[in-house]
């Protein structure tokens, strides 16, 4: 099984003429709210869907959202000490899903980098600090592998909120580039 790189993707903001109805991914609500209701969120501006296509499969989605998250849900040491408001700016993955045939490509690890590309871009528009899911139980532990951290609030029944300091991560990767280009001059 190929071993995907987030380069064999095209991704494409979901619009009227796609057909979505071969998707299934191992969630059936996350099935159904592709083919029920994402293109009518979309249309109403409550949602952006973006498709993942490999080839021609549709392989994945994911929805985004405007968000925000309480200050005292996101750790101290993610705590901007000059921010004083109550909320700190977000975006929330709203869904994200894969289709049950690709496990093992890399689609998910492609769809992340997609959505952190996203957010670099719309952070030059309007404040979003931090990114936010509330997960099924069964991927949270996915999301803390890519850096995401549990978020301290009650946890629902269904759901797992997790959050990552977005700027946080950028800041700390900008530094690692910066060090690799400062060592190849020694
Ligand atoms: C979550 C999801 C999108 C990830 O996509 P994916 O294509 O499976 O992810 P990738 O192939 O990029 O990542 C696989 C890696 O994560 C690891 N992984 C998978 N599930 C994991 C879990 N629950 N906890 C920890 N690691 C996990 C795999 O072992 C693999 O590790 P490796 O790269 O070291 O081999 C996909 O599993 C999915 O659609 N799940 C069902 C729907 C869902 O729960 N969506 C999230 C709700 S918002």
């Amino acid at each position: 099984m190929p071993e995907l790189t987030y380069f064999d993707i095209v991704f494409k903001p979901l619009d009227a003429t796609d057909d979505v109805s071969s998707f299934h991914s191992t969630e059936q609500e996350l099935d159904d709210f592709l083919r029920e209701d994402a293109i009518n969120n979309q249309t109403n501006r409550l949602s952006a869907t973006f498709l993942a296509f490999w080839n021609d499969d549709l392989v994945g989605y994911f929805t985004l959202i405007n968000d925000s998250i309480v200050a005292e849900a996101v750790h101290e040491s993610d705590r901007e000490p000059t921010w004083e408001y109550r909320k700190y700016p977000a975006i929330k993955i709203a869904r994200m899903a894969r289709h049950r045939d690709f496990d093992g490509y890399g689609i998910g690890t492609s769809m992340l980098l997609r959505i952190f590309i996203i957010v670099l871009h719309v952070s030059q528009f309007t404040g979003c600090r931090i990114i936010t899911v509330d997960s099924k139980p069964g991927a949270a532990g996915w999301y803390q592998k890519k850096g995401f951290t549990l978020a301290q609030m009650k946890p629902r029944e269904d759901t797992v909120p997790l959050y990552m300091d977005f700027h946080r991560f950028v800041s700390e990767e900008e530094q690692r580039v910066l060090t690799s280009l400062h060592d190849l001059k020694k």
